[in-house]
């Protein structure tokens, strides 16, 4: 007990490493690793993700000589150990002998080995397999000194969104069967009275197979919700094997951000900390405000306890089309915005590049061109500031306002056969955008998440509301918060389904609007007879909205702003101190900007630091403020704490293009 709560302290500080892959190298690189990594700065390295073949490199045989020695040579250079359950890519002999194992795509066609994560989340086979390799492994290190952390698998899902195997099918009669009190209760949820698919037995479903036309939109969701349970059920089954092992380390995997397939929202209260993987693209001209959102996401899945960067790269990666490398200096300020974001570790993929495989030209912490290099020299200093940072506080509530983002809705909205196009991800990003060139601190969550630690809410298409999330956005007005409810919001149940009554029938009495009409404009770019944008004029001026110009009526709200025709664009009702707004438009980047000023003006949300350009990111953790120059220009900032890396009161501070600060910033000092 008292080791494994000396470990939990051993994951007190800012961790700093990469994976660890020394399979890929002889024994005698090992040593002259660890001696790199001393000089470094490195603390925790993640060791053994890809090493199933070698640790059972057949089904009778597992070699730990290997693995004991490097976590020995690990430990003795003071050095933890983020050890992998080595589950995530299968060995050849798995695939050969029990080909059951692998994935198929919607055709059915088989994903075969030669890659990785060719397995079926769903195989009984697999989970065996897998399992057996974890005991051992377990049974093995829970007491290693070196062990700090537990990586469940690697990225699960990341190439394989659906599986359409077999295993699948086979699972998702189980899933379905616990999941609905009956068959008829599935026929109800599904709506299969339409185009003859009523089913009279579980064993009749199918996963969502490639079919001649469109697919069922409610079978669609349940395989999406299955898809993320089922790889949740991998990480789960592996987590309860280490714990029964004995291990008392905390257990996580690595997360992607907002990634589609898992539905993070549930996965958050099984991991003791979130991990998370994050590759900004320099090509991305939003790749800073994406980044931060990415970070935001991360932090608001466990509140209050700080995140790990689990892997982000040293320069380029090798898996786009184009692999521009990092400028001097943006790999200090993408880790300086995760630290003000809430991370306690910085971990990279990976320690040193592979001489083979498909990643040989993906960057490392220790190049390929070795340590006479500009990545070198970065990555030590990094770990020199890293090193120098006082223990953090953790994350607290700073935000007040909240994002509304939701993994079921995401499914659900972007299911074809609608009015139009929506690419929920973006629309979200693009409420980000705008609060982040604010500099006002975000929480991204769950409308069941919304409390009233929150001024301001802003809901984008939240197409599929479940009555839990409107009862508690209800609740929040009512309290007196300030709420905006975007387009194509409320208009379906949880399984897809209109419910009785028409659209908004959840939030329309809050609001004080009727919607008849979605009003679907021509695409931004698309061809075709009729409106392209719907200009909309509110009392602050002008601005443009897209895809949607929605009929609405206001039955007991207030109108205040109308599109050019005179019709209603947006609403507010008051509720007590609390005020219900709707929006009938998407508006376009600067049109969001010109309303989330609006907001801003309304509810008197503060930014992190008063008077910044947007290019000056500002983050607040507690009593911490993060201040990163992502400009092309030197900058001053009139802001007063103490730089807790100089130890010294400021007034004001010097930012270079990618320069940082931490400062330390009481809350009270800042509020007026
Ligand atoms: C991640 C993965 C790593 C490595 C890295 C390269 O998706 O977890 O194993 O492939 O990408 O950027």
């Amino acid at each position: 007990m008292t080791a494994a709560r000396d470990r939990r302290r051993a994951l007190g500080g800012v961790l700093y490493g990469a994976d660890y892959n020394p399979e890929q190298w002889p024994a005698d690189v090992w040593p002259e690793d660890v001696a790199l990594m001393r000089q470094a700065g490195v603390t925790c390295v993640s060791v053994g993700i890809f090493a199933w073949a070698r640790i059972q490199p057949t089904e009778q045989s597992f070699d730990f000589a290997w693995l004991d020695r490097i976590l020995d040579l690990l430990h003795d250079g003071g050095i933890g150990v983020n050890l992998a359950t080595a589950t995530a890519s299968p060995p050849p002999w798995v695939s050969n002998r029990y080909p059951e194992i692998l994935p198929s795509d919607e055709n059915g066609a088989r994903f075969w080995p030669g890659s990785r994560q060719h397995f079926a989340p769903s195989s009984p086979r697999y989970r065996q397999l897998a399992g057996r390799l974890v005991r051992r492994i377990a049974e093995r290190y829970a007491d290693h000194p070196a062990v700090v952390l537990w990586h469940v698998g690697n990225e699960f899902g990341c190439h394989l969104p659906m599986d359409f195997s077999d295993a699948a099918r086979d699972a998702f009669r189980d899933w379905l069967r616990d999941a609905y009190d009956g068959i008829d209760a599935l026929n109800d949820a599904w709506g299969t009275d339409f185009w003859s698919q009523r089913y009279h037995d579980f064993d009749e479903v199918f996963p969502p197979r490639k079919a001649p036309y469109s697919r069922n939109p409610a079978a669609m969701l349940d395989f999406r919700r299955f898809t993320s349970d089922m790889w949740l059920q991998c990480y789960l089954a592996e987590r309860r094997i280490l714990r029964d092992a004995g291990a008392g380390q905390p257990i996580t995997t690595n997360l992607m951000g907002p990634f589609k397939p898992a539905d993070y929202a549930r996965w958050a209260p099984h991991l003791d900390v979130i991990a998370d993987d994050c590759y900004p693209d320099p090509a991305d001209p939003h790749a800073v405000r994406h980044a931060a959102f990415q970070r935001d996401l991360m932090r608001s899945l466990k509140p209050g306890v700080p995140w790990l960067l689990m892997e982000q790269a040293a320069d380029a990666v090798s898996w786009r089309p184009f692999n521009l490398g990092k400028r001097p200096g943006r790999l200090a300020a993408e880790t300086a915005q995760c630290i003000g974001r809430g991370a306690d570790g910085i971990m990279f993929f990976q320690w040193r590049q592979s001489r083979a495989g498909s990643e040989k030209f993906h960057s490392a912490m220790l190049p390929h061109a070795g340590t006479g290099t500009r990545t070198w020299r970065d990555v030590v200093t990094l770990g020199e500031t890293i090193a120098a940072l006082p223990a953090l506080p953790p994350p607290g509530r700073d935000a007040r306002v909240a994002l509304v983002f939701d993994w079921e809705n995401w499914w659900a909205v972007e299911e074809r056969d609608h009015p139009t196009t929506l690419d929920y991800l973006e629309l979200v990003r693009r409420w980000y955008r705008a609060l982040h060139r604010r500099h006002l601190m975000v929480d991204i969550v769950a409308a069941e998440r919304v409390d009233d630690g929150y001024d301001l809410v802003i809901a984008p298409q939240l197409y599929l509301l479940r009555e839990a999330g409107a009862a508690t956005l209800a609740s929040f007005v009512e309290g007196g918060g300030t709420l905006l409810v975007t387009p194509f919001s409320d208009i379906v149940d949880e399984h897809d389904r209109f419910r009785p009554g028409g659209f908004l029938t959840q939030l329309g009495p809050l609001l004080g609007i009727r919607l008849t009409d979605f009003g679907v404009l021509v695409p931004p770019g698309g061809v075709g007879v009729g409106e392209r944008t719907a200009p909309f004029t509110d009392a602050r001026g002008t601005a443009v909205g897209t895809l949607l110009a929605e009929e609405i009526h206001a039955v007991d709200a207030e109108v205040v702003a109308v599109f050019g025709t005179g019709a209603p664009a947006m609403t507010s009702r008051t509720v007590g101190t609390g005020r219900a707004l709707y929006l009938a438009t998407i508006p376009d980047e600067q049109g969001t900007q010109h309303l989330v000023d609006g907001l801003i003006e309304l509810t008197g949300v503060r930014p992190v630091v008063e008077g910044l350009p947007p290019f000056v990111e500002a983050a607040r953790r507690g009593d911490l403020v993060t201040l990163v120059n992502h400009g092309e220009r030197s900058v001053t900032i009139a802001v007063g704490g103490t730089d807790v890396l100089a130890h010294a009161e400021v007034r004001h501070v010097v930012l270079e293009p990618d320069g940082f600060a931490f400062l330390h910033v009481p809350t009270s000092e800042e509020s007026p």
